[in-house]
């Protein structure tokens, strides 16, 4: 993170959001086209690619084990060393903040003969690291975790590794790809069972660079299963814009009055859209224009005008599809007319943040009327009035090391009488470096 210092900011209200923006490119996205690139035989281009901290981080980690990754104009050039090619990297990987590197990667180095050591900020660090350490340990990988099944951690990563038919327990992209990761370096035949869906990027770019992948279903469950051993073909990637970061902007728009905005170039993935339906469901005026396809990942322009938002009850099947983007949700729902009820957010409590707990608290201090449960946030909303946001006294609300968490509260800002002050903004920089700049151009007169 840069400075050791934080970094606290005041969102004061302002006009509303107009024109046109574009987004850095999607997360998840970016770390699977570098670390995909790195098991090809030859150049991946990756254009779009997010030079968040927490994709630089798992550039930085592919490095140390010999791919070479540069940036060429504004593309990025991954020379990738074929599957399973990763050498043993000096010192530890340094994860920072993400939980998609620190996960992935160990799913990677599952199924090659490399020991490493796996670091992260005070954040990871609590996360839950067991969720992947269990299937990667029955395909013979070895762990060494610290209490709780936590960072830091050492993996010996086993040649060859055993295939294995895995069920996930909680719905988790990152666990799925990381066995899936894990199935590409391994000979035979490694399936995943998905009893509920998540984003699927990993499987659409699988097979983007020639892996062999099967998808049916069983039960209703998805049945993934991947031959070991492909020879992976480089290719030309280009990533569309992060529908997880324009969820601020689709939520600002929609509150602030006024606003009439085009976010051009967003990730449209089925998988990732369940804030669009709920904003709907919500009264809210989005519509998509454009719709295409890029890099194997459908994309549209997205428009989006104010609206009367009202409070629903949320679909808890919708929550995969919209897992990062409930900070945003419960401050369109702390400014709506009526009740939002969320349930089944359970997950939300191991993120970056408790983003439950973190949330309750922050809405309450900027005057939204909360109620925390077990599994999600009962929320009453203003019927349109602004929230009231901090008070000089009261001093800032709390972000916790959290990117999502940051941006949310600088949108409640927008929407707020007093502004918002934030306590720390520099974790924005994980995901969406250039967010405060572009705030500032939406609003602008
Ligand atoms: C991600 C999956 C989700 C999401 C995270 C990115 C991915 O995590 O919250 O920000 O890139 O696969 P889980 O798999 O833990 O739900």
């Amino acid at each position: 993170m840069p400075g050791d210092a934080p970094e606290p900011r005041r969102f004061m209200p302002t006009g509303p959001l107009t024109g046109r923006i574009r987004v850095p490119g999607d997360k998840s996205i970016s770390h699977r086209a570098l670390m995909l690139g790195a098991m090809a035989i030859g150049e991946t281009r990756i254009a779009g690619l997010l030079e968040g901290e927490d994709v630089l981080a798992t550039a930085t980690a592919l490095r140390q084990m010999g791919a070479r990754i540069a940036r060429d104009g504004s593309d990025w050039i991954v020379a990738g060393m074929g599957t399973g090619g990763l050498l043993q990297p000096g010192g530890a990987l340094e994860m920072g903040n993400s939980g998609t590197s620190a996960r992935l990667l160990m799913g990677l180095l599952a199924s090659q003969a490399v020991t490493a050591v796996f670091t992260g900020d005070a954040s990871l660090s609590r996360r839950p690291m067991a969720r992947v350490i269990a299937p990667l340990a029955q395909m013979g990988a070895r762990f060494e975790a610290s209490p709780g099944g936590t960072l830091p951690l050492l993996m010996a990563g086993i040649e060859p590794a055993v295939p294995v038919t895995y069920r996930l327990p909680v719905a988790s992209a990152q666990v799925k790809s990381a066995v899936l990761l894990a199935g590409l370096n391994t000979p035979g035949i490694t399936t995943v069972i998905e009893p509920t869906p998540t984003r699927d990027h990993t499987e659409r770019m699988l097979e983007g660079f020639g892996a062999s992948l099967e998808i049916g279903e069983d039960s209703g469950a998805r049945v993934i299963r991947i031959v070991g051993q492909p020879e992976l073909r480089p290719r030309s990637i280009e990533v569309p814009g992060d529908p997880s970061s324009a969820a601020f902007f689709l939520v600002a728009a929609s509150i602030v009055p006024g606003s009439d905005l085009v976010i051009e170039n967003v990730g449209v993935n089925p998988a990732r859209t369940g804030l669009v339906t709920v904003l709907r469901q919500m009264g809210a005026d989005i519509t998509e224009l454009a719709p295409r396809e890029a890099g194997s990942e459908p994309v549209a322009d997205l428009h989006v005008r104010h609206a009367s938002l009202f409070g629903i009850e949320v679909d808890p099947a919708l929550a995969p599809a919209m897992i990062d983007e409930f900070p945003a949700l419960f401050v369109a729902a702390a400014c709506a007319r009526g009740r939002t009820v969320t349930r089944g957010l359970e997950e939300l409590r191991v993120k970056e943040s408790d983003r439950l707990a973190v949330m309750a608290a922050a809405l309450a201090a900027v005057g939204a009327r909360v109620d925390e449960r077990a599994d999600g946030l009962a929320i009453d909303g203003t019927n349109g009035d602004p929230l009231l946001g901090t008070s000089e006294a009261g001093g800032p609300v709390a972000s916790h090391l959290d990117h999502r968490i940051a941006m949310s509260l600088a949108i409640a800002g927008l929407a707020s009488r007093n502004g918002v002050e934030v306590d720390d903004t520099r974790p924005i920089a994980t995901s969406f470096p250039g967010f405060e700049a572009l705030l500032a151009r939406a609003t602008e007169r």
